[in-house]
């Protein structure tokens, strides 16, 4: 208790040390206003075209959104941060944009927390130090020729407006000066700060890079905790890493991962962990169980943890790099999944919904056995929750009231998988559920995520219907089904 003290103490003496050497130039003040301004003056067409619009998914209030960010708690709230371009709905200038809430669930959209200026501001991470909200981001600078990848620092009071520090950056090269070097997650542990951050090794291998610091200023580089020793890929982004249940746990977001024979890695990137035994002392993880991919679906890709009162959440980015986001047309691109809670099942990952998601639940629409001539009938959002029969094959065709069709959720019982079947592109996995045999079924109006079982095994996609959502038995079984509208938590 006393230690504590003491290092609390030292660690307020550090940040108000930090502080004192904000910056936040009047360019940035200006540029800060007129994204704001210009995010106003375009968001009418966005509301005006609502078709693909999420309710309760974070998504950007105009332009582009990709990776999660800052996933922290400060001041009573929630925050998550997000590698955001308002100007396009395309990848671009990279912002950080923010959003905040008090159970994981309804989001409110706070001004951007950070401008690029000679830098592009990519992923990263946030920390509470004595009433202070730090955020560690990469910053991306290029030119026509190359690109350089650094960390730096920002600072907050208020959870609200950011200044960098003026001594960026606090890591300026990876160990063996590897261009890519990015996404800083940081943690306290003891008296210390530590940062995994993610790199590409001079012989492209993918790997993570470990430091530590005292004062979040000075880093000691630690070790290299993990590396592709086979076909994990060139590039490892995104890394996280955590205790789960008494095991430490280094979630990883790959990129070149060409082993595409099996179910798995049917995406262009994947987002994987590694378990495994971890030692502070040497900075020496030990891998126990090989990298298994998280989410079957096709469109998960790179995510964020935060632990707050003892409950381990995960939010990740619902896209891919290639996908074609037909929202575009309508003035925005891309989105967050819900947040999920994690727990490990002997040698797995279990993602559920967070609780509170059961709290956007209007009465139930449906409840009881799908007669061959029902049909479920939803608007844009809509949770189902089917208890399978695991005996005979079950099959939802899941549509908009005027498509033909656009998925097919099925439960096959010869092979015992799993499938999601959009328009063909079929994602399957076998599912041998830990304890529960049904599905929850998270329906949002351009979105599907599928929760099997305990959460053992999930599936994120994208999907867009042509009008409102319908749900139709083709099933052998009698399909017992209960069903929600669920109400909007996001700003429209
Ligand atoms: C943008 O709109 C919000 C909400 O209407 C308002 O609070 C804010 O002041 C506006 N910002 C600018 C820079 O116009
Ligand atoms: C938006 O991004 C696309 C693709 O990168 C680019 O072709 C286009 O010029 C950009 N538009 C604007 C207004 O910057
Ligand atoms: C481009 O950026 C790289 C990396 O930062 C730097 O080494 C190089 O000198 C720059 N080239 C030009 C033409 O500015
Ligand atoms: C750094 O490079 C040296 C020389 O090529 C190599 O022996 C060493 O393993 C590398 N270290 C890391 C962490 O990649
Ligand atoms: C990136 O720039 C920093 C200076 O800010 C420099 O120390 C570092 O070596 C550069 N990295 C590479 C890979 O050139
Ligand atoms: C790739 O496939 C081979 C053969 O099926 C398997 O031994 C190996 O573990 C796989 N690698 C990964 C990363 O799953
Ligand atoms: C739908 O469910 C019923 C049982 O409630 C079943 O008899 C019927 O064959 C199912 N399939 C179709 C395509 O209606
Ligand atoms: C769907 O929208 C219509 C029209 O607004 C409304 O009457 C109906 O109750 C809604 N249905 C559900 C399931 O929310
Ligand atoms: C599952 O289906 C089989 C075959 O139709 C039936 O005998 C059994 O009662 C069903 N089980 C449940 C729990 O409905
Ligand atoms: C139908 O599913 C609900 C949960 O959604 C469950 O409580 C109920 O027991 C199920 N009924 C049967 C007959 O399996």
């Amino acid at each position: 208790m006393k230690t504590l003290q003491v290092y609390s103490v030292i660690f307020s003496i550090i940040v108000t040390a930090l502080a004192c050497e904000l910056r936040e130039t009047n360019e940035e003040i200006q540029s800060k206003r007129h994204v704001e301004e210009y995010i106003n003056k375009t968001r009418p067409f966005v509301v005006d075209n609502p078709r693909y619009r999420l309710h309760y998914h974070i998504a950007p209030p105009v332009g582009w959104i990709n990776d999660p960010a800052g996933f922290t708690y400060y001041k009573e709230n929630y925050h998550v941060f997000y590698e955001y371009n308002p100007f396009n709905t395309s990848y671009g200038k990279t912002h950080w944009g923010h959003v905040i809430s008090k159970d994981l669930v309804t989001w409110t959209q706070l001004p951007m927390a950070l401008i690029p200026e000679e830098e592009l501001c990519f992923s990263g991470s946030a920390i509470e130090i004595e009433g202070t909200l730090v955020l560690m981001y990469t910053a991306h600078k290029k030119n026509e020729s190359s690109f350089n990848e650094t960390q730096y620092l920002a600072f907050s009071n208020d959870g609200v407006v950011f200044n960098k520090y003026v001594k960026n950056p606090v890591i300026s090269f990876a160990n063996n000066n590897s261009l890519d070097f990015r996404d800083p997650k940081v943690w306290r542990h003891g008296d210390r700060y530590y940062v995994v951050i993610g790199s590409r090794s001079s012989d492209d291998k993918g790997r993570v890079l470990l430091y530590k610091s005292k004062d979040m200023e000075y880093w000691e580089y630690v070790s290299e905790i993990a590396k592709n020793n086979g076909d994990l890929g060139y590039m490892w982004e995104c890394p996280d890493f955590f205790e789960l249940n008494g095991r430490f746990v280094l979630l990883i977001s790959p990129q070149g991962l060409t082993n595409k024979t099996t179910d798995r890695y049917q995406n262009q990137y994947q987002v994987g962990y590694i378990i495994g035994t971890f030692d502070y002392a040497t900075g020496n993880f030990k891998e126990e169980i090989a990298f298994q991919e998280l989410d079957y679906g096709h469109d998960f890709y790179t995510t964020q943890t935060l632990e707050h009162e003892g409950i381990r959440h995960l939010i990740g980015w619902m896209g891919t790099w290639y996908a074609i986001f037909p929202e575009r047309e309508d003035g925005w691109a891309g989105a967050m999944t819900i947040t999920r809670q994690l727990t490990l099942n002997g040698d797995r990952i279990l993602m559920k919904p967070v609780q509170a998601i059961e709290n956007l639940r209007g009465p139930p629409i449906f409840d009881g056995y799908l007669e061959p001539d029902n049909i479920i009938s939803l608007n844009q959002t809509g949770e189902l929750i089917i208890t399978v029969n695991l005996t005979e094959d079950l099959i939802l065709n899941i549509r908009g009231e005027n498509d033909i069709s656009l998925i097919i959720l099925k439960w096959d019982m010869a092979t015992k998988k799993v499938v999601l079947d959009r328009n063909g592109e079929i994602r399957q996995g076998e599912w041998k559920p830990v304890l529960s045999t049904s599905w929850r079924v998270f329906l949002d109006a351009s979105s599907i995520e599928v929760f099997c079982g305990e959460g053992e095994m999930t599936f994120t996609s994208r999907v867009y219907p042509n009008g409102m959502w319908r749900v139709v038995n083709m099933s052998v079984q009698a399909v017992n089904v209960t069903a929600y509208a669920l109400y909007r938590s996001v700003p429209l």
